[in-house]
């Protein structure tokens, strides 16, 4: 029997977000029902909110969750109901041409529920990122449940569904950060922060935090930033040289996604050095650089998709670096709220004052 719960929807471009009554159905072949327990408030969902994505409305918003399995489908062995599991947008398929390739962090062809939620009128829901978890339970493909380490509480373990490990991954996978090195991260809400807390787990000396709110560049002191730079008061690119002996940094992370950061992020490395944009812009957004300076300065401008993790490899993972204390994952939660208060926590994101606001339920 299909279930109707409440859960949070993005009804129309720009409108803000509101409970309403959803239909979930009871998982078929390769899914499974999860009961969530936490989700957190990622820019992703307002991005979603403001029609940057797509216009794939109405949207069924949240999407960095964990929860119980309740049921599971016909056919699911991997998962069972009682499993704790953080849900994720990247169950790969095993078999498209990336993961032919070897290389199934760069899955084309992920696993996603066949079946709509829907609206009681019928109307299918897009779920965010596939997942859709600002809702009492959520039908998603077996696939994206991965099981961690249960005694993780809720509220931190989901964020690894999205932001932190987005963040996480982009300075460690795409960007390659070690020991010794030096890194700029660009942006320090959830994402950008994350991507200092992975730079400081693997031993990067120099860590340089930008942003343009002095309340995230504390934040980001507190992950393990050596240095500081509030680009509406000085030179992002200049301060990033100065720190780096002139040079600029080994790797730098935009996690704003704008022309304006990226074209900061794309100076302010060294030669042969990495960018790695993880910010999402939005479709608007264009940037001209002069080519020969891409050409003359070597090294990689890479994307970041979900920090090319491996949700069965790196979640467990953080999870357990986390209980002994040495990735600070639950720093990340700046406060708990309810399923009715979506739209204040985008609000109070846009005003800087969140790192994370994590919906309890
Ligand atoms: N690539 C992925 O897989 C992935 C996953 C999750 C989120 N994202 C994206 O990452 C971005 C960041 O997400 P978030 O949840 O951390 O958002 P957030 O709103 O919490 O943080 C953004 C930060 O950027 C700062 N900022 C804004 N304009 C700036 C500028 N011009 N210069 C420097 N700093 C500036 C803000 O002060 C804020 O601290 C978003 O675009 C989001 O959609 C990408
Ligand atoms: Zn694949
Ligand atoms: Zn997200």
């Amino acid at each position: 029997m299909a279930a109707i719960v409440q859960g949070v929807v993005a009804l129309s471009k720009g409108a803000p977000v509101e409970l309403v009554d959803i239909v979930v159905p009871d998982p078929g072949p390769g899914e499974a029902v999860v009961k969530v327990q936490a989700c957190g408030v990622c820019h992703t969902d307002l991005h979603y909110r403001e029609g940057g994505i797509n216009d794939e409305f109405p949207f069924l918003l949240g999407h960095e969750a964990a929860g119980v399995v309740e049921t599971v489908g016909p056919g699911v062995t991997e998962i069972q109901p009682g499993d704790f599991v953080v849900l994720n947008w990247r169950a790969v398929c095993g078999q498209c041409r990336a993961c032919a390739k070897g290389k199934p962090q760069y899955c084309f062809a992920t696993h996603n529920a066949t079946q709509p939620m829907t609206l009681t009128d019928g109307t299918p829901l897009s779920p965010a990122l596939g997942i859709g978890a600002f809702i009492e339970k959520t039908l998603v493909a077996a696939g994206q449940c991965t099981k961690v380490d249960p005694h993780a509480p809720a509220s931190a373990a989901g964020l690894l569904g999205c932001g932190v490990m987005a963040g996480f991954g982009a300075a460690v996978n795409t960007g390659g950060i070690s020991r010794g090195e030096s890194i700029a991260v660009i942006g320090c809400g959830g994402v950008g922060n994350a991507a200092i807390a992975g730079a400081t787990l693997v031993g990067a000396s120099t860590i340089i935090a930008v942003d343009v709110d002095d309340r995230k560049l504390e934040w980001a002191r507190r992950f393990g930033a050596t240095h500081t730079v509030n680009s509406r008061e000085e030179d992002a690119v200049e301060a990033i040289r100065g720190l780096t002996g002139g040079f600029g940094a080994d790797v730098v992370v935009d996690a704003v996604g704008r022309p304006e950061t990226y074209e900061q992020a794309f100076y302010a490395r060294d030669l042969a050095g990495t960018v790695v944009l993880v910010g999402v812009p939005t479709p608007d957004l264009q940037i001209t650089l002069p080519l020969l300076e891409v050409f003359g300065r070597g090294g990689a401008l890479k994307s970041s998709w979900y920090g090319d993790c491996l949700p069965s490899r790196d979640f467990p993972m953080l999870v357990d670096l986390a209980a002994q204390g040495r990735f600070p994952l639950a720093e990340f939660v700046t406060e708990t709220i309810g399923l009715g208060d979506v739209e204040a926590a985008f609000t109070k994101m846009h005003h800087g004052d969140v790192l994370r606001s994590v919906v309890e339920l």
